[in-house]
C-alpha cells in the first residue's frame, strides 16, 4: 500500500486564495464578462473592448479560464460559464456585480487580520456604528442585487396567503417585504432597520411602487420597541453579526411582539452542528473580528435553541440556498 505523500500544494493554494478573489473582482470591475458576453472572444478583442493591453487581457482571461469562470467553445473563442453569464454581465436583470464587490472594502483590513484578532474591544452594532445614509445606500445596492433573488425564493417556498402583516427585521433594501407585497396584494410589511437604512429602504419601496403596503421604520432591533400586530417575522442575513446571547434576545423580542399563531423565519449563514463547514458562515463570523462586533458563526442547533428558548414551537431547519443559507422557522403557539 502506498502512503499518500504529504506536500505543500494545498497550503500554497490557500495562501494564494486572495489572488483569486482579486482576479474575480478585477474582472467584474473592468467588465471582462460583459465584454465576453458581447462577443469579445480572444485576448485582442478583450483588450480592445476594455481598453487595456493585450498582454493584460491575456493574463486576466487566462486566470479566469483556470478558475472555470470562462471556457473556450469548440471554436477556441472565450465564452462565459453559465453562472457568470447569468449574474456577472452588466445591464442584465440578474446582474450581481455589486454583491461580488461587497466584501472589497474589507480588503486591507483582512490583510491585518492578525492585529484585529489581538483586539478585545467590542461594540454591539459593530460595522453599523455611525452608519451614514450614503454608506447604507452603497451597501444596499449590493444586498439588493442578491436579495431580490433570495426574496423570490422565500416567497415561493413559504405560503403567505393566509398571513397579513410581516415584520422584516434588518430588512435592508426591503427586498423580502417588497417581494412579499407584490406576490400578495393583501399583505402589509414593515422593514425595521437602523435609521439610515430605513431611509434607503423607502427609496426601494418607492421605486417598486408598493408604498401603500410596505413601510420602513428606523430602529435598533436589539434595543428599540418593535412594531407589534405582525403574524410573520423575517430576519434575513444578519445572523453572524451578533453573539449567541444577542441573537437569542432578538428572537425573544420578535416572539414577544408576534401575534399568537404567528411564524418567524430566520434566514442565515449557519454552520453544520459539528462545525466542519460550510466555509462561508465561518468566514462571515471571522469578519466580525474586523468589524469589532460580538458576532460569530452560529450552527443550526444554536438557532433551534434560540427559537425554543423564546417559546417557539414546531421549530425546523430548511436548506434555503444550498451551501450558503438555512431557513429556521418556528410558530408562536395560539393562546
Ligand atoms: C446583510 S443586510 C440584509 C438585508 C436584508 N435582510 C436582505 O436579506 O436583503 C443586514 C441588515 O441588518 C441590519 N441590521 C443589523 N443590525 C441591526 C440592528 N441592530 N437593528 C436593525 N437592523 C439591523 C443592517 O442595517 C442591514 O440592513
Amino acid at each position: 500500500m502506498t502512503e499518500k505523500r504529504i506536500d505543500t500544494v494545498r497550503l500554497q493554494n490557500l495562501a494564494m486564495g486572495f489572488w483569486q478573489s482579486a482576479s474575480l473582482m478585477a474582472a467584474v470591475e473592468i467588465g471582462l464578462f460583459t465584454a465576453i458576453s458581447k462577443g469579445a472572444g480572444n485576448a485582442a478583442e478583450i483588450a480592445k473592448a476594455l481598453n487595456i493591453t493585450e498582454r493584460n487581457a491575456d493574463r486576466l482571461a487566462t486566470v479566469c479560464r483556470t478558475m472555470d469562470l470562462i471556457d473556450t467553445a469548440e471554436s477556441g473563442r472565450y465564452r462565459n460559464a453559465a453562472d457568470v453569464e447569468r449574474f456577472l454581465v452588466e445591464g442584465e436583470p440578474g446582474y450581481a456585480g455589486p454583491w461580488i464587490l461587497f466584501t472589497k472594502p474589507r480588503w486591507d483590513k483582512f490583510g491585518n487580520l492578525t492585529e484585529f484578532l489581538r483586539q478585545s474591544e467590542e461594540a454591539v452594532l459593530g460595522q453599523y456604528e455611525g452608519l451614514t445614509v450614503a454608506a447604507a445606500r452603497k451597501m444596499h445596492e449590493a444586498t439588493y442585487s442578491i436579495g431580490m433573488g433570495a426574496a423570490r425564493r422565500f416567497v415561493r417556498q413559504v405560503d403567505l396567503s393566509n398571513r397579513n402583516r410581516v415584520l422584516d427585521l434588518g430588512g435592508g433594501s426591503g427586498a423580502y417585504s417588497i417581494t412579499a407585497a407584490k406576490a400578495h396584494p393583501h399583505i402589509e410589511a414593515i422593514v425595521f432597520d437602523l435609521p439610515p437604512v430605513a431611509v434607503v429602504a423607502r427609496e426601494y419601496i418607492a421605486e417598486h411602487g408598493v408604498e401603500k403596503q410596505v413601510t420602513a421604520v428606523g430602529g435598533d432591533f436589539t434595543a428599540d420597541t418593535l412594531p407589534d400586530g405582525c403574524d410573520v417575522a423575517i430576519m434575513a442575513s444578519n445572523l453572524p453579526l451578533y453573539s449567541r446571547e444577542i441573537i437569542g434576545k432578538v428572537i425573544r423580542r420578535a416572539y414577544n411582539v408576534l401575534k399568537p399563531g404567528g411564524e418567524m423565519h430566520l434566514i442565515g449563514e449557519t454552520l453544520r452542528d459539528d462545525r466542519s463547514g460550510p466555509l462561508g458562515p465561518a468566514l462571515w463570523g471571522l469578519a466580525e473580528a474586523i468589524n469589532g462586533s460580538t458576532g460569530l458563526a452560529h450552527t443550526d442547533a444554536d438557532c433551534i435553541g434560540y427559537f425554543k428558548a423564546a417559546g417557539f414551537e414546531s421549530v425546523t431547519v430548511h436548506e434555503f440556498i444550498p451551501g450558503t443559507l438555512s431557513r429556521i422557522v418556528g410558530t408562536k403557539p395560539e393562546i
